[in-house]
């Protein structure tokens, strides 16, 4: 079976083709911006639409796959930007009317989970799920039905590192930036630190670190508030695995690509004599390969597409709920 797939809730747009589970093709086009502004829904729209025919063209040369050669079609149907996802699914929908193909609706955060089955060859691990608007712990039932452990209160971790960037004067996404200059700091500054049970809060800590700015230097506090946040994850991690009694775990997300939380995680799989399974960077932030890979998932556990005139989209969409379409 070959899979044509599709992503875009947020920054990027990328496009996919998966056959008979193996990825072949992953190719993608982000948004940024050089200055501290933060995603604007219309550009962000705007970039999808303006990148995605090239993609898919580009895509089918890759793989050396014609139109007639796909199965069917895989899309990010949400959770995501409002304006994004209308874009991808009209997409969607006039190829599925021209190629008559049928179309699988892929939860983002499920396929960002799912994705580490079949390239790290995780069986049943604790997913760490970390980026721009989730921060969550959860585990698959069957590899089906998410089990939400711990999560976030309010902003999620990614959303964080990009708001105390643009407070610093740097472009969007800011994690990368916060990153960087994290690696230069000098000294450290005591932060607050809010986990409560299972669940954490981030915006106590970025209101803290932003008010920093005047007094401290950007490294200092890009390190201050990396440190902190990043314990608080582990904090609750460490509680999760002890609970599920987990031998597995894996980090995944757009966060998942900062080189210090993967450090902070591999300590702490290796004092506990549990796995870390790392994903190769091009499948932690958003891309299309994991919107195929899940629907292949789909596939293998007997799941339908959908017809042209059933696409959707959901902005907001728990993961609990991607299978109630
Ligand atoms: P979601 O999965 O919640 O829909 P998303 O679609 O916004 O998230 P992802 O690509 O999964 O997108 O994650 C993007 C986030 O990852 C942004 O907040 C960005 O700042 C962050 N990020 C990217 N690289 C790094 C890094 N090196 N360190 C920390 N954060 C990073
Ligand atoms: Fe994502």
């Amino acid at each position: 079976m070959n899979i044509l797939a599709f992503e875009g809730t947020a920054h990027t747009a990328s496009v996919a083709i998966v056959k008979k589970g193996k990825i072949v093709t992953n190719l993608k086009h982000s948004y940024t911006t050089q200055q501290p502004t933060g995603m604007v829904p219309r550009e962000v729209a705007e970039h999808h639409a303006s990148h995605l025919k090239d993609l898919t063209l580009q895509a089918l040369k890759q793989a050396n796959v014609s139109m007639r050669e796909i199965d069917v079609l895989a899309y990010s149907a949400g959770p995501g930007l409002g304006a994004a996802l209308q874009v991808i699914n009209s997409f969607v929908t006039a190829l599925s009317i021209k190629h008559n193909l049928l179309l699988y609706p892929i939860h983002h955060s499920f396929a960002h989970l799912i994705v580490a089955n079949y390239i790290a060859k995780a069986k049943d691990p604790l997913y760490i799920y970390v980026s721009g608007g989730n921060t969550q712990l959860i585990m698959l039932k069957d590899n089906l039905h998410p089990v939400v452990y711990g999560e976030t209160e309010d902003i999620a971790l990614g959303n964080a590192l990009d708001k105390l960037a643009r407070e610093l004067g740097y472009g969007f996404p800011g994690g990368k930036h916060i990153e960087d200059a994290a690696k230069k700091a000098d000294k450290f500054i005591e932060m607050p630190y809010t986990v409560k049970g299972m669940d954490l809060s981030y915006a106590g800590l970025v209101t803290f670190a932003s008010k920093l700015k005047d007094k401290e230097t950007k490294e200092n506090i890009a390190y201050g508030f990396q440190e902190h946040a990043f314990a608080m994850l582990m904090e609750v991690a460490e509680r999760a695995l002890a609970y599920t009694e987990k031998e597995e775990v894996v980090l995944t997300g757009g966060v998942a690509l900062n080189s210090r939380l993967q450090e902070m995680l591999k300590s702490m799989a290796e004092e506990r004599g549990i796995k870390y399974l790392k994903l190769e960077p091009q499948y932690l932030g958003d891309n299309a390969a994991m919107i195929g890979v899940a629907a292949w998932h789909f596939h293998l556990h007997g799941i339908e597409p959908l017809k042209s005139e059933e696409a959707f989209t959901k902005p907001r969409w728990r993961i609990e709920k991607h299978l109630e379409w």
